[in-house]
């Protein structure tokens, strides 16, 4: 038997099942084919093409302008690496909110031109038409409350979200609605963790905190947690590794390298 036929590839039921036995579970997000190969390769049990491509690939301040087209080239590059995790896209910004039907039709196409395992979707009973629409349809969705980057202009802020009870009341109504409906896992983003854990206690499916303590899984942007996107430091950003510095390092013995005429030598050409 190969090597390939061996990996069984995490699947929505496993997650659940993870949960069950009380095995956290591990999502990173990844852009780009070399990358994900890396974090597939490593183990992660979930790979999010998080719309966060719209800040640390594009260079945008928030995540509303990255398109569908983007968000599928993206999808595209990470299927074809992932060979055991299960790849989730987000739906971006503009392409679900309107109705059932555009948001069937924006899933549709990511499933179909990506091959992804999942979609992510932000928001609770305002989307539920719109999540249920994509579960009747067959396509699995992993929903993402707290925090939910794509509604900033509403927020004005990224502090902490459901600090005050009647967000906190809206966010636990909203999960139960999200699970019910058929949500195969959440992700909760900048919450406090009593509330978090009040959540994950109540919930069969699993919850993937970012800034929200330690709930069923944790999920980082890879661009912070590998120190290449330095600008970013919140409190709840471990970071695993000083990438940019090392980019940099690199960068500058090479420009040196070119100009004192050292590279290439004599070993290095034909
Ligand atoms: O887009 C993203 O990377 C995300 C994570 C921060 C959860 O949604």
């Amino acid at each position: 038997m190969s090597t390939e036929s061996k990996i069984r590839p995490v699947t929505t039921l496993r997650l659940t099942e993870m949960k069950q036995r009380g095995e956290k579970i591990s999502m990173l997000t990844a852009y780009d084919y070399s990358t994900a190969k890396i974090l597939d390769a490593s183990g992660i049990d979930v790979i999010l093409v998080g719309d966060s491509a719209a800040n640390v690939m594009a260079g945008y301040e928030t995540t509303l302008p990255i398109t569908l087209d983007d968000m599928i080239y993206h999808a595209k590059s990470v299927t074809r690496a992932a060979k055991r995790a299960l790849v989730v896209v987000d739906m971006p910004f503009g392409t679900y909110q309107s109705d059932p039907i555009q948001a069937l039709h924006s899933a549709v196409r990511i499933m179909k031109e990506s091959e992804a395992d999942a979609v992510k979707m932000e928001g609770g009973e305002e989307i539920l038409d719109s999540i249920k629409n994509l579960l009747s349809a067959g396509i699995p969705v992993m929903g993402h409350l707290g925090l939910t980057p794509q509604s900033i202009h509403k927020f004005g802020t990224y502090n902490i979200r459901a600090k005050e009870e009647a967000e906190a009341e809206k966010l636990i109504r909203d999960a139960h609605l999200l699970e019910e409906a058929g949500c195969f896992a959440i992700v909760l983003e900048k919450i406090p963790y009593a509330l978090a854990k009040r959540v994950a206690e109540e919930l069969t499916i699993p919850l993937i905190g970012i800034g929200a303590g330690p709930v069923d899984g944790q999920v980082l942007v890879v661009h912070d947690m590998l120190g290449i996107n330095s600008d970013f430091s919140p409190r709840f950003l471990r970071r695993y590794a000083d990438v940019g510095n090392i980019m940099t390092e690199a960068f500058k013995s090479y420009i040196e390298d070119v100009k004192s005429g050292d590279f290439p030598n004599e070993n290095e050409r034909y």
